[in-house]
């Protein structure tokens, strides 16, 4: 279930008012093109792209390449290097990656808000302003190819162009979260929608929302920021385990099963009271803590 936000969340995404209005009521439920902000499209420029292919200290996993929907093994797009006499591996090797863009794979950086200080300190406003943890990924997609298959994340996604022109094709948004898994989605009907963005517009799509996109004619860079809310499931997970600390794992059920059934009535309607009575504003805060705080 999502509900509508105030377009006042939205300010760091963009300076257009109607925008950030439409933002709000989009919220879960409807895409949504838009101005995106100064601040978010100057987060990566195609030049940093070359920066940390040719001059970095970027390692496996903080990117990956794939090449028609597999991931291309880690050996064939980095090189060892040497440093005070000790030789580790994984380092990002820009010749080798560009050569396999040419060969039509995509580039995936990831976890920009770790380590790229514009994300960092975008991420972290944005992640205040949403109260959600807020992940920030570049995706480098040679031109006339696409990127990932039709898939549905779990997350909602904001999407800015930086170089090039991408067609993103938009299927349904589901209605029942019981309804939808991420991941390659199926059985869809459409596109629904398309939107070719260019450099310097943006596109958000509410998490669940099966879609796919192409890059036209040039090698396409967008940024891709994923926003998440804390999760109903980590919710609950974080108020039982809690409570479970407070069970000795030596208690156990004794007598024969009339005895450990009333024993089991017992428990459970200790258990109801005991979450029943908790603060929901005090779970909130706890949940928020231990999910999406922006290291
Ligand atoms: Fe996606």
């Amino acid at each position: 279930m999502h509900i509508a936000l105030s377009a006042d969340a939205f300010t760091a995404m963009t300076d257009v008012e109607p925008d950030a209005v439409q933002l709000g009521r989009s919220w879960g439920t409807a895409s949504h093109a838009f101005a995106p902000s100064p601040d978010l499209l100057g987060l990566v420029a195609p030049q940093h792209i070359d920066d940390w292919l040719d001059c970095s200290l970027l390692r496996h996993p903080f990117f990956a390449v794939s090449l028609k929907g597999s991931p291309v093994p880690a050996h064939e797009t980095t090189s060892p290097r040497t440093v005070a006499g000790q030789t580790q591996v994984g380092y990002i090797d820009g010749a080798k990656v560009r050569t396999m863009i040419h060969a039509g794979a995509s580039l995936k950086i990831n976890n920009l808000e770790e380590w790229h200080a514009p994300a960092q300190r975008f991420c972290r406003r944005l992640s205040t302003a949403l109260s959600a943890h807020v992940r920030a990924v570049v995706f480098t997609t040679p031109a006339d190819h696409w990127g990932l298959d039709v898939h549905r994340d779990n997350a909602h996604v904001f999407v800015v162009q930086v170089a090039g022109t991408k067609e993103w094709h938009l299927y349904d948004v589901p209605k029942d979260d019981n309804a939808w898994r991420d991941g390659v989605a199926q059985d869809l009907n459409g596109p629904g929608e398309r939107f070719v963005l260019k450099p310097g517009q943006a596109l958000y799509m509410p998490p669940g929302q099966a879609h796919r996109a192409r890059a036209l004619k040039e090698e396409s860079v967008h940024v891709s920021l994923a926003v998440r809310e804390p999760r109903v499931h980590e919710t609950i997970a974080l108020v039982v385990r809690q409570y479970l600390a407070g069970i000795p794992e030596h208690r156990s059920l004794s007598g024969d099963q009339a005895q450990r059934a009333l024993q089991v009535r017992a428990a459970l309607d200790a258990t109801a009271d005991r979450l029943r009575d908790l603060d929901s504003y005090e779970v909130l805060k706890a949940v928020e803590r231990a999910g999406y705080g922006n290291r």
